[in-house]
C-alpha cells in the first residue's frame, strides 16, 4: 500500500443538487419553494465546505436541458437565482469564496449575465474556496466548446492530446472532481461533468436537496474515505489525488 491518507478530504466537491421538486410536492407547495430552499441549503452547505477546508464545490444549478421545463419554473430559476445573488454574494464574498461560473451564457438575459459578471468580478481575489457554479451547462456541450476552442486556437489534430484538450474546458483551472455527491435518490449523471468525472467517486444519496446539510455531507466524505483510487492502477492512490 502506498502514502493512504484515510483522513484526507477531497479537494474538489460536486453536486446535483436534485429533488426540489420532490421536498415541496410533499409540503403540497409550488416547486419554485423547493428550488428557494435549494438556494438556502447550497448556502449552508458552502459554508460547511469552508469549515472543512475543502478547495473547489462545482454546483449543478441549471443544466443545459432544464430549459425544457415549463417556462415558469425556467423563469422563476432565473428570477431567483438574480435574487439570490443580490441576497447572498457580499455573505460569500466575506466568507472568501471565489465565485466561477461554468456554462454557455450566450442563452441567458443580459440582466443574469451582468450578474453573474458580478458576482465572479467581486469575488475574483478570494482564495478559501471556489464555488463553480453550472448554470445552461452541460458535459457534452464543455466537450464540444473546448474542442471548438482548440480548433479556433490552430491545434493541430496530432497535437490534440487529452492534456492538450483539457485545457479548453470550462474548468480547466480546477483538479478533476474527487468526490461527486448526487442527491434525491436517481442515481445518473445526468449530463454533468463527463469529461472531468472519469475517476472520480460517486456518492448517491435518497436526501431531498434542501434537507441535505453537513451530516449528510459528512456521511458522503465518510463513504469517500472507505474507497480505494487506483486511477487506472494496481495500487491504491491518496484519497484526495485529483486530476
Ligand atoms: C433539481 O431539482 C434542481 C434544479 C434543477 C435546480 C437547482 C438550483 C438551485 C438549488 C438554485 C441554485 C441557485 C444558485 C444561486 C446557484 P428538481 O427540480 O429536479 O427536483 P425533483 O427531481 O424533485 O423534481
Amino acid at each position: 500500500m502506498q502514502n493512504l491518507d484515510k483522513a484526507a478530504v477531497p479537494r474538489h466537491v460536486a453536486i446535483v443538487m436534485d429533488g426540489n421538486g420532490r421536498w415541496a410536492k410533499k409540503r403540497f407547495l409550488p416547486r419554485f419553494f423547493g428550488h428557494k430552499q435549494g438556494v438556502d441549503a447550497l448556502v449552508r452547505i458552502v459554508q460547511a465546505c469552508l469549515d472543512r477546508e475543502i478547495e473547489y464545490l462545482t454546483v449543478f444549478a441549471f443544466s443545459s436541458e432544464n430549459w425544457k421545463r415549463p417556462s415558469d419554473e425556467v423563469s422563476g430559476l432565473m428570477g431567483l437565482v438574480l435574487a439570490a445573488v443580490s441576497r447572498y454574494l457580499a455573505r460569500l464574498g466575506d466568507m472568501g469564496v471565489r465565485i466561477r461560473i461554468v456554462g454557455d451564457r450566450e442563452a441567458v438575459s443580459d440582466k443574469l449575465r451582468a450578474a453573474w459578471n458580478e458576482a465572479e468580478s467581486s469575488t475574483e481575489h478570494n482564495t478559501r474556496l471556489t464555488l463553480n457554479v453550472a448554470f445552461n451547462y452541460g458535459g457534452r456541450w464543455d466537450i464540444v466548446q473546448a474542442c471548438r476552442k482548440a480548433i479556433a486556437a490552430g491545434v493541430p489534430a496530432d497535437a490534440l492530446t487529452e492534456a492538450k484538450l483539457s485545457e479548453f474546458m470550462a474548468m480547466s483551472y480546477a483538479p478533476d472532481p474527487d468526490l461527486f455527491i448526487r442527491t434525491g435518490g436517481e442515481i445518473r449523471i445526468s449530463n454533468f461533468l463527463l469529461w472531468q468525472a472519469a475517476y472520480t467517486e460517486f456518492v448517491f444519496s435518497d436526501c431531498l436537496w434542501p434537507e441535505f446539510g453537513e451530516a449528510e455531507l459528512d456521511a458522503a466524505i465518510q463513504a469517500f474515505r472507505t474507497r480505494d483510487r487506483r486511477f487506472g492502477g494496481v495500487n491504491p492512490q491518496p484519497v484526495a489525488q485529483g486530476a
